[in-house]
C-alpha cells in the first residue's frame, strides 16, 4: 500500500491513451490512494465517466459548473484536498493550456488554482510531439516545475512510430510512488548485486540456485526512488529493470565480481543481495557431456568463487556495505557470525527457503548493536525500510 492516505486528482484529457487511464486508476487505488477523476469533454469521447467512476469508486467531475460541491466551488475544492494532480493522458492542446494559464474548463481551472504538485503524462502523435510549439511548451512546463512523465516511444494508435505514446500505467504508478518517497539517498551512488549466478558445466548445463532476484530488484527500485544513482549487477533473471536504474547482466560469480570491482571506486553504498554460487566447476567442458553407455556418472571438481562482499568490505576504503544472508536454521547465531566474518556494518538475515521466489520476506537486521527482527512484509516495503535503515546509519556516520 505504497500510496496509502494519498489523495490524488487524476485528470484525463482527450486522447486514445485514455483507455490506459482505466488501468492506471485501478493500480492507484490498489496502491492505497483515493482517486478523484476529472475529465475534459474531449476525454469523455474516448472513455465514459461511468467506467472511471466504477474504477475509482467516486463520482467523476467533468464540468466547472457542476453543482455537487455544497459551495459550488468544484474548480477550487477538488484540488485543495489533493496531495497531487496527475494528468494522464495530457494532450498537446492541454499542455499549451497549462503553459498559457488558460482556465476554460474544470481541469485547467483546477490546474491553475492548485496548491499541490502537478504531474503530467503527455500522449500524442509523434509529429505533434516533435512540433517546435510542443517542445517550446514542454520547456516551459519544466521551468514551471511541472513534472513531466515520459512520453514513451514506439508504435502509435495512428499507425505511426515515434515518441509520444503515453507511459504504460505501471510506469506512471512507479513514477508517482517515486515522487512521494523522501529523497533519503539523494546524490549517493549505490551498487547492488541481485539474482542468482549461473556456473556452466558444459555448453547446455550449469549450476544455479533458487534466487529470483525480486529482493535485489526491489532494493534497486527503492534506492532509485530515494534519489540515489543506482547500478544493478544482475545474474540471470527475467525481471524488468526498475526505472532510472543502470543494469549490467552477468552470468557467473567471477563476472559479477569483475563488474562490481570495475565500479566500486565510484560507489558510496554496496548492497550485496545476489545469491552468489560459492563454487564453480574447475574444468568447463567445451562440448556437451554425453552418457558413455556405462553406469559411471561424471565427476566434477569444484573451485571456490571469490566472495565479492568480503572482498569489497576488506578494501582499504570500502563503501558502506550491506550483506544478505539466507540461512536454513539458527538465523540469530549465524547472522551475527556472518556479519563479523564479512566485516560489514549491516547484514540482513532471512530463512532462505521461506524467502527465495516469494513476494514477501521476513528478515532480521544484524548490526553492532545486536539483532532486530522485522515483521513479515512484501519485498518492496522491506526494501524501503532497508533504505531508511541505511540512510539513518550514514547520517550517524557522516
Ligand atoms: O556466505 P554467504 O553466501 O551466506 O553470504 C551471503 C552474502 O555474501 C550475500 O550478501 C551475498 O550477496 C554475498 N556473497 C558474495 N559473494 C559470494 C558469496 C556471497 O558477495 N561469493
Amino acid at each position: 500500500m505504497d500510496l496509502l492516505n494519498k489523495h490524488l486528482v487524476l485528470g484525463l484529457t482527450g486522447g486514445i491513451a485514455c483507455y490506459k487511464s482505466a488501468q492506471l486508476t485501478r493500480l492507484l487505488t490498489q496502491a492505497g490512494a483515493t482517486v478523484q477523476v476529472v475529465m475534459t469533454d474531449a476525454a469523455t469521447q474516448f472513455i465514459t465517466p461511468v467506467t472511471m467512476q466504477a474504477l475509482s469508486g467516486r463520482p467523476v467531475y467533468t464540468s466547472q459548473w457542476d453543482a455537487r460541491m455544497s459551495n459550488n466551488m468544484a474548480h477550487i475544492d477538488l484540488s485543495r484536498a489533493a496531495d497531487a494532480i496527475i494528468i494522464a493522458p495530457t494532450s498537446a492542446d492541454f499542455i499549451a493550456k497549462l503553459v498559457h494559464g488558460l482556465a476554460d474548463d474544470l481541469l485547467s481551472t483546477l490546474a491553475i488554482g492548485r496548491t499541490c504538485p502537478l504531474l503530467v503524462a503527455p500522449a500524442m502523435n509523434q509529429q505533434m510531439w516533435q512540433n517546435p510549439a510542443t517542445q517550446r511548451n514542454l520547456a516551459q512546463l519544466h521551468a514551471d516545475k511541472i513534472l513531466v512523465l515520459g512520453p514513451d516511444a514506439g508504435s502509435q494508435a495512428c499507425g505511426e512510430t515515434g515518441a509520444g505514446r503515453m507511459l504504460e500505467p505501471t510506469a506512471i504508478l512507479d513514477a508517482i510512488m517515486a515522487f512521494f518517497q523522501p529523497k533519503l539517498l539523494a546524490g549517493k551512488r549505490v551498487l547492488i548485486t541481485a539474482g542468482p549466478t549461473y556456473e556452466p558445466i558444459d555448453p547446455v548445463r550449469g549450476l544455479t540456485n533458487r534466487s529470483s532476484g525480486k529482493m535485489g530488484f526491489a532494493v534497486a527500485r527503492a534506492a532509485a526512488h530515494s534519489g540515489a544513482q543506482v547500478r544493478l549487477i544482475a545474474g540471470p533473471t527475467p525481471l524488468a529493470t526498475p526505472a532510472g536504474v543502470i543494469r549490467d547482466d552477468v552470468q557467473t560469480a567471477q563476472q559479477m565480481c569483475d563488474a562490481v570491482m570495475a565500479e566500486i571506486a565510484e560507489t558510496d553504498i554496496f548492497i550485496a543481495v545476489a545469491a552468489v554460487s560459492d563454487w564453480r566447476v574447475d574444468q568447463v567442458s567445451m562440448e556437451k557431456i554425453k552418457k558413455n553407455g556405462e553406469a559411471i556418472a561424471p565427476r566434477f571438481t569444484f573451485v571456490e568463487n571469490p566472495d565479492i562482499l568480503r572482498l569489497v568490505a576488506h578494501l582499504p576504503k570500502p563503501p558502506f556495505c550491506v550483506g544478505f544472508a539466507a540461512e536454513s536454521e539458527e538465523l540469530e547465531k549465524h547472522g551475527q557470525e556472518k556479519r563479523l566474518r564479512k566485516n560489514v556494518p549491516l547484514l540482513v538475515g532471512n530463512l532462505g527457503p521461506k524467502a527465495f521466489g516469494y513476494d514477501d520476506n521476513e528478515v532480521t537486521l544484524f548490526d553492532a548493536t545486536g539483532a532486530t527482527p522485522l515483521p513479515r512484509m512484501d519485498k518492496q516495503a522491506l526494501a524501503r525500510t532497508l533504505i531508511a535503515e541505511i540512510a539513518q546509519r550514514l547520517t550517524v556516520k557522516d
